[in-house]
């Protein structure tokens, strides 16, 4: 089967080779084994692929192993080929969609059944695959832990920074069809576009200062790098107000101490944070995602009644992965990045 893999750190161009003759998983109990027809680009990818996380990745075994070479590739849309034993609810021929535990950029993949979900029959292998990571990414910091669920979102008001973003132009629709007032943040050039997706107000932060055109929100999700204090400041005090961020310093101090002193760091680091938080009657946390087969199955029924459509910027086939790296780098993408297998 055809994928990429990586033997060294650096550039996509220098380090990222097309494999053609890898050999295909076998499904273990409980995985479904899925051949891939499209999968997205995450700059989490571009990062891992610089030397990102090589040390949390590698103790966690999470996306390659400890030894090169290693894969990329956070979600997959594509079709069932073979079901593990103790498998129920999939079936060979199924169309699905999941944000796995493991690298998805491969012509087949083997993933735990609690991963996948039923793919949206309205959509396209590459429309389908612009959604699973950036919206698990969604939910595990906005639902799961911002508490911002189906029943608790309406009427809430919610900053989501980066709203041009892969994540960000996924979590604006999803709190927008859950019924939150939403406000996002993005460069000039992007604001007729994040209004598009539905956000009540958009602030061009190149222009304006978020803290003081944003108040008394209840929520915010942050996946930009260098907003947290100007994000912060628009939150309530004193009413369990809740502030998520995904771009937390947790992997970045891991890969310069060590996990263990690292992780000790981090630690500290989010305690503090959390605490001056706390003070303010406010919620602190850092998140990561977690893939959750349950709740991309709730997603795909909001793909397929309409209330979420994906946005996807550019597609490229498998042997142009480098570009689509060098596009992600770029800063510049809207929404996602979509390698098409079947270009
Ligand atoms: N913790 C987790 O589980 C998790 C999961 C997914 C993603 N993440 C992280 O969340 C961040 C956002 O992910 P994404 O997929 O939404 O990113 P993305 O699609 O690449 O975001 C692109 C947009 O970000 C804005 N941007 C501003 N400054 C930037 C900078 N220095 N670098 C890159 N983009 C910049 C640009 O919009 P404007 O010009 O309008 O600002 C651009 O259109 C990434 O850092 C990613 O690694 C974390």
């Amino acid at each position: 089967m055809r994928t990429v893999e990586f033997s060294r750190y650096g550039a996509a161009r220098d380090v990222l080779e097309l494999v053609d003759n890898a050999p295909k998983p076998v499904p273990a109990f409980g995985e479904v084994l899925i051949n891939v027809k499209a999968a997205s680009v995450n700059p989490v990818d571009c990062a891992i692929r610089s030397g990102y996380g090589r040390e949390v990745f590698k103790s966690k075994g999470q996306v390659g192993t400890s030894a090169f070479p290693m894969r990329l590739g956070r979600d997959a849309a594509g079709v069932i080929e073979a079901v593990g034993d103790g498998v129920t609810g999939f079936a060979k021929g199924d169309k699905v969609f999941t944000a796995p535990t493991r690298a998805a950029i491969a012509e087949y993949i083997s993933v735990a059944a609690n991963e996948v979900a039923a793919m949206p029959r309205n959509l396209t292998f590459v429309a389908a695959a612009a959604i699973p990571f950036v919206a698990m990414t969604t939910w595990s910091a906005l639902v799961d832990l911002g508490g911002l669920t189906e029943a608790a979102a309406p009427g809430k008001r919610v900053v989501i920074a980066r709203g041009a973003g892969g994540v960000g132009s996924f979590a604006i629709q999803l709190m927008k069809a859950w019924g939150a007032y939403v406000a996002s943040t993005c460069s000039t050039g992007n604001v007729a576009f994040v209004k598009s997706l539905g956000a009540d107000r958009v602030v061009d932060y190149k222009r304006e200062r978020v803290s003081e055109v944003l108040k008394d929100y209840d929520a915010v999700f942050d996946s930009a790098f260098d907003m947290e204090d100007e994000l912060l400041a628009t939150l309530k005090n004193g009413a369990g107000a809740s502030y998520v961020t995904i771009v937390s310093p947790k992997v970045k101090l891991a890969d310069q101490h060590g996990v263990e002193a690292g992780t000790r760091l981090a630690e500290e680091e989010y305690a503090c944070r959390a605490a001056a938080q706390k003070k303010l009657g406010r919620n602190y946390y850092w998140s990561f995602m977690q893939p959750n087969g349950a709740a991309l199955a709730q997603v795909s029924r909001l793909l397929e009644l309409g209330k979420i459509t994906p946005v996807v910027d550019r597609v490229y086939a498998l042997a142009q992965i480098a570009d689509a790296h060098e596009y992600s780098e770029s800063r510049t993408a809207r929404g996602k990045i979509v390698l098409d297998f079947e270009r």
